[in-house]
């Protein structure tokens, strides 16, 4: 009997290519995430799933799906897998660090850059008709050569954010749970308090992943301590911000700007007050989403899913299992 596998969205060519070769493979073949009622009657009987990082992987999922083997997410964050619940029943989880690291630190800087410089408003200005001449004051934008950037999270991703940041000659300044001198050395970035950081940034980017430290880290006191032109940068998850407090922070002018790949909820509203803001600008998570990125990324959850239904450490492992 072959394997059953439940896949919640459609993969790349290759990769489902891959994966159709070694098991027996039911794939969601909409746009939009499987309503949860589908996910748990289609997770119920089957060896292997996986999913994205929209499916809400919980407890009562994972204890009634009786014969899983292995759960593979494709995509780094896993705050959508309960990995308690996981970890109690031996069950192995798959995540796809490295191969989107630098997909998502270019996208990172690229909001850094359009935030900077205005580039949403500016667009929108040519665009619509109002170019009438050079202005000299004309949609005046911040420096990012030689500005202060502040990473939160130095892991994989805040440090190819910091290696692409030394290029634009910055001052760089991290916060993160653990110290990584190696990092500090190699690089030139100096680690201070949150508060310090806050403090001290022209650009504050966010590379944390989501936990129960980490939800709601930047909020209404965090917009009190930045700069009035800080520029806030999120590719990590929305809830790592209070939505509320950085509508208010735009809105009374206390920060300059906020760059979001990421937002809380998610996706946001197309009526959200986020949208009208003219110092925000918004991308719908499209962080590792280049050609390559995304098929590697595939790839590697094709091949954690394999490693685990057959019983071997998985090449990427958040809950190694048994
Ligand atoms: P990573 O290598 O694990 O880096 C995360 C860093 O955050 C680590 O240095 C970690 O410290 C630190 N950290 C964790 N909890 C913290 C806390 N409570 N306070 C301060 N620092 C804390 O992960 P990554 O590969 O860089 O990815 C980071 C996150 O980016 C992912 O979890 C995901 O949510 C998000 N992401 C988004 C996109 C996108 O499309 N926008 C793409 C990829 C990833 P330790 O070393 O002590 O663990
Ligand atoms: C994307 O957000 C990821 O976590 O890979």
């Amino acid at each position: 009997m072959p394997f059953t596998v439940f896949v919640t969205r459609h993969l790349t060519p290759e990769a489902e290519e891959k994966l159709n070769a070694f098991c027996d493979v039911e794939y969601w073949s909409e746009e939009t995430p499987p309503p949860y009622e589908v996910l748990m009657e289609k997770t119920r009987t089957i060896d292997g799933l996986v999913c994205l990082l929209t499916d809400p992987i919980d407890k009562q999922l994972i204890d009634q799906a009786k014969s899983l083997k292995v759960i593979s997410q494709v995509a780094v964050g896993v705050d959508n897998i309960d990995l308690d619940a996981a970890t109690a029943r031996n069950i192995p989880v798959g995540h796809t660090p490295d191969l989107l690291t630098d997909a998502t630190a270019d996208l990172a800087f690229a909001l850094i850059l359009a935030a900077a410089r205005r580039l949403g408003e500016a667009i929108d200005y040519a665009r619509e008709g109002h170019w009438q001449t050079w202005g000299l004051t004309t949609l005046l934008g911040e420096d990012v050569h030689s500005a202060t950037l502040g990473i939160i999270g130095m892991g994989r991703i805040g440090k190819a954010v910091a290696k692409r940041a030394r290029g634009f000659n910055m001052d760089i300044f991290y916060f993160s749970r653990s110290r990584v001198p190696k990092v500090e050395s190699e690089l030139g970035v100096t680690h201070v308090s949150l508060p310090e950081l806050l403090e001290k940034s022209d650009i504050i980017s966010l590379h944390v992943p989501l936990n129960e430290e980490t939800e709601g880290l930047i909020g209404a006191p965090q917009f009190e301590m930045m700069k009035q032109h800080a520029i806030l940068v999120n590719t990590a998850r929305g809830a790592v911000i209070d939505t509320d407090a950085l509508v208010a922070a735009l809105k009374s002018g206390q920060i300059g700007y906020a760059a979001l790949d990421v937002t809380d909820p998610e996706p946001l509203p197309h009526t959200h007050e986020l949208y009208r803001l003219p110092n925000a600008i918004i991308v719908p998570h499209i962080g590792s989403a280049t050609r390559a990125a995304r098929n590697n990324i595939a790839l590697l959850a094709v091949d954690n899913l394999i490693a685990g239904l057959k019983g071997m450490p998985l090449p990427k492992a958040v809950v190694r299992g048994k």
